[in-house]
Order: structure tokens, then sequence, then C-alpha cells
């Protein structure tokens, strides 16, 4: 079944779906631990201790589980009653029961967290974003519920990856290769009874978004050398490659033109004052 973004109702079933796993094949990955060990350095160094966060697509909540290990107080939101009840099991064996607070919300629906105490940031990891077409108005939502000054950061797919297109292009499969490329929705991830409809924004495209309120602070490149999560099992073979993998990640990065080829683009951005 194909199921378009836009309605809130029937995205919650692909990642429902895979909510059981998900940790299995991504999160305790190591593909997905190196690629989270970039992230949680510039989560690290923008968001700070007694602060409040947002985070707008936690899916098993281990991102929250980090900032709380650090002091944070945070609100974490996903779509998906699954994904949010592993998130809640992660967090009753923890002991930041008094720090994060999991709800299912979608983020077409973020204006119902105005009148809350406002955020002093918000995460938005590992592609939550690439599920939603008008960004505009997730912009006008976030700013409406955060302090000014206020850090964004957000982690999309990037839209040359140069891993996935010398991998594809080795397996003969042009199509793939150079999915990310095209300017319409790609239907391409699927789970095993369903397929998302991926939009794979360019940091420009981000930034324009997000412009009437939050200004580009800085990006970096997440899995420019280190390979995109599918291609696990080569990593399981190699994993001295991999290691050195993860630290050409951490020093190229942030690199201007390496950093357009990575597989995800990790975006930090500053709310202006009003
Ligand atoms: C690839 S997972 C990333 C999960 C988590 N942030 C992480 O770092 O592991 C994408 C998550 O986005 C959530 N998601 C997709 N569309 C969403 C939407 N419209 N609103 C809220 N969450 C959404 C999914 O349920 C899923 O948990």
């Amino acid at each position: 079944m194909v199921v378009a973004a836009q309605h809130s109702v029937s995205i919650v079933e692909p990642f429902d779906a895979i909510a059981a796993s998900y940790d299995r094949i991504f999160t305790d990955s190591l593909i997905g631990r190196a690629q989270r060990a970039q992230v949680w350095k510039e989560m690290d160094r923008t968001f700070q201790p007694r602060q409040r966060l947002l985070e707008i697509n936690c899916g098993t909540g281990v991102d929250a589980c980090h900032m709380a290990a650090r002091g944070i107080r945070v609100l974490a939101c996903d779509s998906s009653q699954s994904m949010i009840a592993v998130a809640q099991q992660r967090l009753r064996a923890s002991e930041y029961e008094n720090l994060v607070e999991f709800r299912q919300l979608a983020i077409e629906r973020l204006a119902q967290l105005r009148g809350l105490e406002p955020f002093d940031g918000v995460l938005s990891n590992f592609g939550g974003l690439n599920c939603i077409s008008d960004l505009r108005s997730v912009a006008r939502d976030l700013a409406s519920v955060v302090n000014p000054g206020g850090k964004l950061i957000l982690c999309v797919f990037g839209r040359f990856c140069f891993w996935e297109i010398l991998w594809y292009l080795l397996c003969g499969d042009s199509i793939k290769a150079f999915r990310r490329l095209r300017t319409e929705n790609d239907f391409g991830r699927s789970s095993t009874t369903t397929r998302v409809l991926i939009k794979y924004h360019s940091v420009r495209a981000l930034q324009r978004a997000f412009s009437p309120y939050f200004m580009l602070r800085r990006w970096r490149g997440v899995g420019v050398a280190v390979p995109p999560s599918y291609l696990e099992k080569l990593a399981g073979r190699f994993t001295g490659p991999l290691r050195v993998a993860a630290r050409l990640d951490s020093l190229f990065g942030p690199c201007p033109g390496i950093r357009a080829l990575a597989d995800h683009a990790l975006v930090t951005l500053e709310r202006l004052d009003e």
C-alpha cells in the first residue's frame, strides 16, 4: 500500500509496522550508531542542561533519553503509536522518567502545542521531515512554540548521496541510484506491507522554508564516508574500514562540497527575534 505523507491518519501505518524491529535494524546497527554519533555531537554542542526541548519525530526515543541523561527536559512526539510504545518502554527502563514525556502527535498537528511552556530548541532526527511536503507550515508552527534564540537541529536525507549513487550503479539500478534527485516525491522505502512517501528536500529548500522565522547557523553531512544503513551487512564484514569511515565523517562532514555528498544533511537553525 502507498500512503501520502500529508494525510496524518494513514502515515502512521508504515512506521507502526517497523517499530518493533527499528532498534535492531537501525538504532543498534553499526551504521546507525556511527551516524547517530555525529548527530549527538551537534546536539551536545547546541542543547544545554536544564533547557526544555521538543522532539518532533522521536521514533523509539533514543535521542530523547540521550538528552535527558544530560539533564535536558524533553517533550518527544511521533505520529506512530507503536514507535511511542517502544519509546515508553525504553523510558521505563531508564532513570529519566521525570525528564521525558512521550506523546503521539503528527508533525502536521504541532499547532496543538501552542499555549504550552515554550521550548528552547527542537530536534528532528533521521528523516521525519522527509515525510512532510509542506515545510513552511512546519516552520510556522515551530516558530510559535520556540523561544527567540532557540535552536533547531534537523537531520534529513541528503539529495546527492555519493554512496547510494555508487552502490546502485554497481548493482545496475540507475533508477534507484538517482532517486533522490527527482523533484517529485519518491515512493522509495518500503516496510513489509506499506510504502512511505519520501520528499528529498535540499538544504536550500529547508533554509528557504524556515527563513521567515529561523536563520541557518551551520550544516554538515552525516554519512559521507559511512554508508547508508541498507549496507549494514557490508559494514559488518568490514568493521575496521567502517571505524576509519566514521573518523573521516567526523573530519570532513562539515566541509563545503563534501558535505553535499552525504546520506544525511544535519542542519542547525536559530529562531529569530520577533
Ligand atoms: C527514520 S525514523 C527516525 C526516528 C528517530 N528520530 C531516530 O532518530 O531514530 C522516522 C520517524 O518519523 C516518524 N514520522 C513520520 N512521519 C511523521 C509525521 N508526519 N509526524 C510525526 N512523526 C512522523 C515515524 O513514525 C518514525 O518514527
